[in-house]
């Protein structure tokens, strides 16, 4: 049963190896990067609640086990101090980690795959303006009998072939499909996954009953169970002040991504222009009923 598996990832491969690490070009821009770090959500998985952003070492709870956010800042010894550009490329878009080993993908690199070079220039560039924090990266505790070559396996499964742009669309809805899909990645969350772990793109933003995180809405433009009575002005409200139309205040995870965690970047920090992009494109996308998985 392994060996078949094996011969059919392997074969595979032909079709979805790593493609060659793009040239990233001249050295990104920090404060444009701390744009993108906040349109991500401050990459808040890796940051503690006490802080400092970045510092790692934050459990994440999954049906595979529970995995670790690594420190991002720029410590040498504990964070991406010594990584060379090319390798947190390899990191954040294609799941390689720098022994050359597939990323577990709760690191959502399937997703960031979309992020254009120049925004992940940046993004490295502020990832490096993070000051060092001291802390080692706990190991994952996985339930899963050969992990890595389990994630390689997935990775060629599920992770789908995204062409980078080299620079993302500037305004409008195609701004806001980018920043939902391959930036802020709404869907990492909002997204159903199948019992691989994958997300249920059939389920697109339809919302999870009871996943890891508990529940999480439907934020599609269905009138029954999405966001479909949300005027653009009020998932703006959302984004930017953690506000709900009923000006109660958003919780949990979400309040997670919209405040950011320990003073650290979040949406609400992000160019209004932007946030509007995303409540323009949620619009757009296919209203879908909830349903358990
Ligand atoms: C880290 C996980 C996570 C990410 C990423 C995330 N959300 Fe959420 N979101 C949640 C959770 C959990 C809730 C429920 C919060 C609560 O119960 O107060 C929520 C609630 C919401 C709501 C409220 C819906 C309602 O009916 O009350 C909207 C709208 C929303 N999110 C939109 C977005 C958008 C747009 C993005 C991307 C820009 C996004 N979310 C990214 C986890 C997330």
């Amino acid at each position: 049963m392994v060996r078949v598996l094996l011969i059919v990832l392997a074969s595979g491969c032909v079709l979805a190896c790593d493609a060659p690490p793009s040239a990233l070009g001249d050295a990104g821009d920090p404060r444009r990067g701390a744009e993108i770090a906040a349109l991500g959500g401050g990459c808040g998985c890796h940051t503690p609640e006490a802080g400092p952003v970045g510092a790692g070492g934050v459990a994440i709870e999954t049906p595979f086990g529970v995995f670790y956010a690594s420190n991002i800042t720029s410590d040498v010894t504990h964070g991406i101090g010594a990584w060379t550009d090319a390798e947190l490329e390899g990191a954040l878009r294609r799941g390689v980690l720098r022994d050359g080993s597939t990323e577990a993908p709760v690191m959502p690199y399937h997703l960031y795959a979309g992020m254009s070079d120049a925004d992940i220039r940046d993004l490295i560039a502020w990832m490096r303006a993070l000051p060092p924090a001291d802390r080692e990266n706990p190991p994952h505790e996985v339930w899963l009998p050969f992990p890595r070559l389990a994630f390689w396996g997935w990775k060629l499964l599920f992770a789908q072939p995204i062409v980078a742009p080299a620079v993302a669309p500037a305004a409008g809805v195609e701004r806001g499909r980018y920043l939902v899909d391959h930036v802020s990645i709404c869907g990492d969350c909002h997204t159903p996954r199948n019992v691989f772990g994958a997300p249920d793109t059939s389920r697109y933003l339809a919302g999870v009953i009871d996943g890891p995180i508990g529940d999480v809405p439907n934020i599609t433009p269905d009138d029954a169970v999405g966001v479909g009575e949300w005027d653009e002005a009020d998932m703006v409200a959302l984004l930017q002040d953690g506000m709900l139309p009923d000006m109660d205040n958003i919780q949990g995870k979400m309040a997670d991504v919209v405040e950011g965690i320990a003073e650290g970047p979040g949406y609400f920090d992000a160019p209004t222009a932007d946030l509007e992009a995303i409540a323009a494109y949620l619009k757009t996308v296919t209203p879908l009923g909830q349903r358990r998985p």
